[in-house]
């Protein structure tokens, strides 16, 4: 069964051809208007969303299919106690397609591993954000007319920043693609993305401390939110949450045919001025997220069709190293019940397959 956990999750080829789908789906609308009548989506949402959720809740509703869900653990059965695992076990038994947001890193591939119907992850802790990837690729797409040959600025929180880190590993298969990551010390790319994603795939990547000095050179700059509820410490926080603000000065050295990407939510790293400007792409970016997540529900749906929605857990027994744990305290594997895997990097490091860090 395909579930989308990872952005590499879908090959290149079933990536191309969600975003090819969603460009027909906004040339089209009318004629997917009925094609999932009789199915639901559950959205679980552990964590605060609101554009997320609802891009997903519209989605459904405009393919003609119906949702439920929650949007606040406290008040479901999770606040009882109740793991993932047998949360989606539950859920299963009422939906067709679950859509899951947990603070806990690698919780939608737990629930992957037990649901029986197709699983998407919408966001798991400083993890993953699969679903914005293909948001982020579709805008890209429509922007520029092409997802290969271009240079991308990522600047802000590189290290918590899940959208980044899931869009870093998409690009990492596309031709052509440079990559300069633009943030403070503290807030660097993690150094398993670095390793693993950019070394491995030989991507052609920078880092510096200024947007200023590179700003010419860019085709789209990718602008993020400093993620306060990740930071474990506060005063850290403070010293570098207004590390980069984009202005209209700034953005004057900029390629007149430059965009500007934000998943939103944005604080104070965009001043208002910006958005009068052509090239400030994120409130369009929003709405291409609707198209996509229809895209990719539609898709999941026809692929699972015929397979078993058997619950027995789907564990791939090579990964189960019960004599490991996981070191990272927001991974699942450190709260519930689950079995530790783990699998040989490239470079010969032990990771988590929940979360990518390595073992205690
Ligand atoms: C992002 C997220 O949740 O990771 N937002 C989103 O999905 N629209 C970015 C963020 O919260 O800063």
């Amino acid at each position: 069964m395909k579930h989308l956990i990872e952005p590499t999750d879908l090959t290149v080829a079933e990536t191309d051809s969600i975003i090819a789908l969603a460009e027909d789906i906004i040339a089209d609308r009318a004629k997917y208007s009925d094609v999932c009548r009789g199915k639901k989506l559950a959205t679980l949402f552990y964590e605060p969303s609101t554009r997320t959720r609802l891009s997903f809740t519209s989605a459904m509703m405009e393919l003609g299919g119906s949702v439920i869900g929650f949007s606040d653990a406290a008040s479901s059965s999770v606040s009882k106690g109740e793991t993932v695992a047998d949360t989606v076990r539950v859920i299963a038994s009422f939906a067709d397609i679950i859509a899951m947001r947990h603070f806990k890193e690698g919780a939608p591939l737990v629930a992957s591993q037990y649901a029986g119907i197709p699983v998407i992850n919408a966001g798991d802790g400083s993890h993953a954000h699969p679903t914005q990837t293909l948001t982020d690729l579709l805008t890209i797409k429509r922007e520029k007319g092409r997802l290969d040959h271009f240079t991308i600025g990522f600047c802000g929180d590189l290290k918590f920043g899940r959208t980044v880190h899931s869009l870093i590993k998409a690009l990492s298969r596309y031709e052509g693609v440079r990559v300069i990551l633009i943030a403070p010390d503290e807030l660097r790319l993690p150094e398993y993305m670095r390793r693993e994603v950019c070394d491995k795939c030989g991507i052609d990547y920078r880092e510096v401390s200024t947007m200023e000095e590179v700003m010419p050179e860019l085709d789209v700059l990718y602008m993020t939110r400093v993620q306060k509820e990740r930071f474990l410490d506060e005063e850290e926080f403070n010293r570098v949450k207004d590390s980069f603000v984009l202005d209209p000065q700034k953005l004057a050295a900029a390629k007149s045919d430059m965009i500007v990407l934000h998943p939103l939510p944005r604080v104070n790293e965009i001043t208002r001025a910006v958005d009068a400007d052509p090239r400030a792409a994120y409130f369009r970016q929003v709405e291409n997220g609707k198209f996509v997540r229809m895209a990719l529900i539609y898709s999941l749906l026809r692929w699972a069709e015929g397979e078993s929605r058997s619950t027995a857990p789907q564990i791939d027994p090579a990964l189960v190293r019960p004599e490991l744990a996981c070191s990272n305290a927001r991974c699942i594997s450190t709260t519930e019940d689950v079995d530790p895997l783990f699998h040989v990097a490239d470079d010969g490091t032990c990771r988590c397959a929940y979360c990518e860090s390595r073992p205690r």
